[in-house]
């Protein structure tokens, strides 16, 4: 449908009343907020008045996510608050890492469901309020102390499951380096730092996708911080989402060298598969994100960075050719499964990374959405038998 219309009635929900959202509600504008756009058709995305790839350029992962939870780049003075007050969220009490901890055993599990285990026992184990109760002040605390909970609790669950201990967080550590200090137990090289900083500004924000939007909905509820970020994480993890990023890198160790790329493509596409990391629900052109992906992958080097860049181009012949009607290019999974691998993040925790990055974004717009005291509750058009009819005894039902 072209127009979207609002129903005023609440009652009108009858097989009669026509459905007035496309499907997957595409292109509905649902709330309003100040945290950042994505413009498709542009090949453009940006976090407040700023360009997003600009920020990702020039900018740490914490200066960003400043920008989000607090609307303004921080100054020297305030970001340097900023990392502290991150550090100081990390420390958790003994009482409540014990219980984590405790969750955590109990609970192995592949990542993203440890995790999202882990975080429901989070908000338990700090006694979260619901954001309705709260201030913006205490909101913005819990927003915090969940979100930089997230790399913890997942590098843990990765270790365990490898048989290895937990690393502690680093106060002398930024965020994106703490996640690879925590993943590896490793000193963390500054170039791969830099790089999986970028990755991480680059994919904290992107519009009203599903798992944002299932925030908003939990925090429209007046929920606490950590069961909102509980119900998006759950959103994530599925295939349409976050939880296919690895796919693309398994396609390139298919087409494991350069000149295998094209038949490969072309064989994919003659059986009518979909080929990973390529074309986008709302980018028509390109895909800023994987534009800088790309030159970070080149910048790292290596021959998985050469095949992905020789893979590219061959692929985008090979769609070109198949689908001239469209131009299909990489989206960001292409490059992010290359730049992640390079840095040392273990394939199965590529999700999981997509999620310490993502947690920000959720958290800022949890608070946002619980300045507006209004319940998120659309309708649906009921399509069963028509009531209301008598109810059966209990014997008479076959
Ligand atoms: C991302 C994606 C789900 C967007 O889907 P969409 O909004 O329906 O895409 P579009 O409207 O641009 O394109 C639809 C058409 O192009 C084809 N197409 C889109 N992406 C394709 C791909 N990666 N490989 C082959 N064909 C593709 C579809 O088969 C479809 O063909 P049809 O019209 O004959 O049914 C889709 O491009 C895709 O499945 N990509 C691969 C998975 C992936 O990389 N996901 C991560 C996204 S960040």
């Amino acid at each position: 449908m072209s127009t979207v219309a609002t129903h005023t009635d609440r009652s009108a929900t009858r097989p009669d009343t026509p459905v007035v959202a496309p499907p997957g509600l595409a292109g509905v504008v649902v709330a309003t907020t100040s945290l950042g756009d994505v413009r498709g058709a542009e090949g453009f995305f940006h976090y407040r008045q700023y360009d997003a790839v600009d920020l990702a350029r020039s900018c740490s992962i914490e200066e960003v996510w400043h920008l989000l939870l607090r609307g303004h780049l921080p100054t020297t003075g305030e970001l340097a608050a900023f990392r502290a007050t991150i550090a100081e969220a990390q420390v958790l009490a003994p009482d409540v890492r014990a219980q984590l901890d405790a969750v955590a055993v109990a609970a192995l599990a592949p990542p993203m469901t440890s995790l999202r285990t882990s975080l429901s026992a989070l908000g338990g184990a700090l006694r979260l309020e619901p954001v309705w109760d709260l201030s913006p002040a205490q909101r913005e605390r819990d927003a915090l102390r969940v979100a930089v909970q997230v790399p913890v609790v997942t590098a843990a669950a990765y270790r365990r499951g490898q048989g290895l201990d937990p690393v502690a967080p680093r106060a002398d550590l930024g965020y994106a380096a703490n996640h690879l200090w925590m993943l590896t137990g490793a000193e963390p090289r500054e170039h791969h730092v830099r790089a999986l900083e970028r990755y991480l500004c680059l994919t904290v924000d992107h519009g009203f996708n599903a798992s944002t939007f299932t925030a908003r909905v939990v925090a429209s509820t007046g929920a606490d911080v950590a069961a909102c970020v509980v119900a998006a994480l759950g959103a994530l993890s599925g295939p349409l989402h976050g939880g296919a990023p690895s796919r693309a890198l398994d396609s390139l160790d298919e087409i494991g060298t350069p000149e295998l790329a094209r038949p490969w493509a072309d064989a994919q596409l003659a059986e009518s598969r979909r080929i990973m990391g390529f074309g986008h629900a709302i980018y028509r052109a390109k895909d800023p994100r994987s534009e800088l992906l790309r030159e970070t992958a080149e910048e790292l080097g290596g021959p998985l960075a050469e095949l992905a860049v020789a893979a590219e181009s061959a692929i985008d012949d090979a769609l070109d050719a198949a689908r001239p009607d469209r131009t299909l290019r990489a989206n960001v999974e292409f490059y992010a499964g290359v730049v992640m691998h390079e840095c040392g993040v273990p394939r199965e925790m590529f999700t999981p990374t997509f999620a310490v990055s993502r947690v920000l974004g959720w958290t800022a717009h949890i608070l946002e959405q619980a300045l507006d005291r209004k319940i998120i509750r659309p309708s649906a058009r009921y399509a069963g038998p028509p009531p209301p009819q008598p109810v059966p005894a209990l014997g008479d039902r076959g």
